[in-house]
């Protein structure tokens, strides 16, 4: 599988992670640009807070916990060009430019906390580090309490990329079916397109078929069709923002499935880390939805367009959620 997040320092040395992806490199913060997947894998690597804030703006990089960790590993590589005497009148503001460049994932917002009161570069290496080392691990953790839902001959249905590129390592809803495949089982993989983006069939089912996972392409709009044909027994989807009840924003599209399941009588799953969940948000109808481009959706020219990037799944559509700390049932109460 492909495996996307690496810290190096400035002597050369690996300290986490693996080959491709999110990287920092000495004043770089290197990534793979996703708007080009799945025809090209091209590399970019940024040196400036715009350059940075502009590649999460468009979805070079993406997914809740890899900005996340682009964030956090972005600001420590613009640190790394500022004098010792220049570091704390500019960290924040640099943070500050970080957290404008989108509104719903609340990882961004977590890990830049995080790193914006760091008093030395030093200390800002370190907890950016810590934030990339934490995220590897609740992947790992995810995947493990995830994969015992999945079983032999099952039909799995996910939406939008919630996987290795979006991650800081094996992904969130895919982690669970990365274990289970390690552990020998074979199961079918269902992948929403994704519209507008399409992370579906750019991103998930490259990586997933990349690592011999069956996967399988749909089009949004074939997901109640295919649950009616029996073909779905599980689904499992990230995560931007999971609110103390448990109601949880994801890729827009979400919501519908989740309505769609209920009426089929399947599982449905949210699988994310903790570091997702903003408890100081008691309901979901509070979370910041971002409206994207109208370019985005391909409209006829002069008519009006409206592109929310998100939507909220209700927590009574929500069988489990999937965290590093286990399996989380109904009534949730994050806290
Ligand atoms: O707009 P995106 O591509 O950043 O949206 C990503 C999603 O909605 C993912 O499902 C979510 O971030 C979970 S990522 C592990």
């Amino acid at each position: 599988m492909l495996e996307t997040v690496r810290w190096i320092t400035a002597e050369g040395k690996v300290l986490a992670g693996c080959e491709e992806g999110v990287q920092l490199h000495p004043g770089k913060l290197r990534i793979i640009d996703q708007t080009r997947l799945p025809q090209e894998l091209v590399y970019l690597e940024l040196d400036d807070i715009d350059g940075i804030v502009a590649a999460i703006k468009r979805l070079s990089v993406r997914g809740a916990p890899a900005i996340g960790c682009a964030a956090a590993l972005g600001l420590a590589a613009c640190a790394q060009h500022l004098s010792e005497k220049d570091f704390l009148p500019n960290i924040g503001k640099l943070a500050d430019q970080l957290a404008a460049s989108r509104p719903t994932a609340v990882n961004l917002f977590w890990a830049l906390d995080r790193c914006r009161n760091k008093e030395n570069m030093e200390e800002l290496i370190q907890e950016a580090l810590a934030i990339l080392e934490e995220d590897i691990q609740m992947c790992q953790a995810i995947g493990r309490h995830g994969a015992p839902l999945i079983e032999e001959g099952m039909g799995l249905l996910t939406h939008c990329n919630a996987g290795a590129l979006a991650t800081g390592d094996f992904g969130t809803a895919l982690s669970p079916m990365y274990v289970a495949h390690e552990a020998g089982r074979k199961f079918t993989v269902y992948s929403d397109e994704t519209r507008p983006l399409n992370q579906g069939s750019r991103l998930t089912a490259w990586e997933l078929h990349q690592s011999g996972i069956d996967v399988v392409t749909i089009c949004d709009n074939m997901a109640a069709q295919v649950m009616k044909e029996g073909k779905i027994d599980l689904i499992i989807v990230g995560s931007d923002r999971i609110a103390a009840n448990g109601d949880a924003a994801n890729k827009i599209g979400t919501y519908g499935l989740a309505v769609l399941a209920k009426h089929h009588g399947i599982p449905f799953y949210v699988a994310a880390p903790t570091s997702t969940i903003d408890a100081s948000l008691e309901q979901g109808d509070l979370i910041p939805i971002e409206i994207r481009d109208a370019a985005e959706v391909g409209a006829a020219e002069g008519v009006r367009v409206y592109n929310p990037a998100f939507d909220v799944t209700p927590n009574e559509l929500i069988a489990g959620i999937i965290t590093e700390n286990g399996l989380h049932r109904s009534p949730y109460a994050f806290g």
